[in-house]
């Protein structure tokens, strides 16, 4: 059981602004491997051989088919109690006139499913693709029930490799998300840090500039993280069990009996 003190409990339920960076150990307990843990993705597997262009062009069936092999996990798998608590969240913020702004690096669309609304992708997702070559968007998406694609389709318009909609390594984060989150960071009063290593930048560097723009910086990991000594109250569990407890006390803590 976790224990919550009272000014933290009273400061969230004052709270107008909150601001929530989420990485890929939100998705753990639904069951999607992170990138940097033991067992994580990165142990495995070389980013610049699956995560960058240069990866795609020199491999482009390889690449192609690790992320069908994504997609299939992630169709296969269902939001935990970790993104149900932040769409609860957002729903109890707006309703009393504040704002909630989700901003994800996962790709998995995870927070989309179970209800956020809004959500900023940092990283694009793993659902949509695009052709590499005129940079048109592409029909096709993967389902569990259609025979597998074993190599990147062609594009319509060019005959460029399509690619999946992720942000690789040396690309540009879309101007637009990164804009509004940088906006929400300096502009909160909370940001929360759940379930990411911040070893990426630029989202690994909101926190920072949240804290520093007065903000009190909350993170959710049950392990150390880049960032863990700026943080002003670090719950160090893993996200579904420590955002359903803490916003059931919250709750408990701010209704008026
Ligand atoms: P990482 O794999 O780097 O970090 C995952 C974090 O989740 C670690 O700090 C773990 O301690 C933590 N974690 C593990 N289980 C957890 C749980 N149940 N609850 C909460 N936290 C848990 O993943 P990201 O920080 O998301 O880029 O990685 C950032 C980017 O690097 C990703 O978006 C991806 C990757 O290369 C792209 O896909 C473009």
């Amino acid at each position: 059981m976790h224990t919550f003190s009272d000014n933290l409990l009273q400061t969230l339920g004052a709270a107008r602004k909150i601001a929530v960076l989420t990485g890929a150990g939100v998705s753990a307990e639904s069951g999607v491997a992170t990138f940097r843990d033991p067992n994580g993705l990165w142990a495995k597997f070389r980013p610049e051989e699956l995560a960058s262009m240069d990866g795609f062009l020199k491999n482009p069936n390889m690449v192609w088919e690790w992320y069908e092999a994504r997609r299939e996990v992630v169709d296969s798998v269902k939001p935990n109690a970790g993104h149900t608590t932040l769409v609860e969240m957002q729903q109890w913020y707006e309703e009393r006139g504040g704002r909630f702004t989700l901003i994800t690096q996962n790709v998995d669309r995870l927070h989309q499913q179970a209800g956020s609304r809004d959500v900023i992708e940092l990283h694009g997702n793993i659902i949509d693709n695009y052709c590499s070559r005129c940079k048109k968007p592409h029909e096709y998406r993967y389902t569990s029930t259609a025979p597998s694609v074993k190599e990147p389709p062609r594009c319509t318009y060019c005959g460029g490799m399509i690619r999946p909609a992720v942000v690789w390594f040396g690309e540009m984060l879309p101007p637009d998300a990164l804009e509004a989150a940088q906006e929400a960071a300096e502009t909160c009063d909370v940001f929360f840090s759940i379930g990411t290593s911040a070893e990426v930048y630029p989202a690994a560097g909101l926190p920072i500039e949240a804290k520093r723009a007065g903000a009190l910086f909350i993170e959710v990991n049950p392990n150390q993280t880049a960032i863990t000594r700026f943080a002003d109250v670090s719950i160090s569990a893993p996200s579904g069990e420590a955002l359903s407890a803490l916003f059931a006390n919250m709750l408990a803590k701010n209704t008026i009996s």
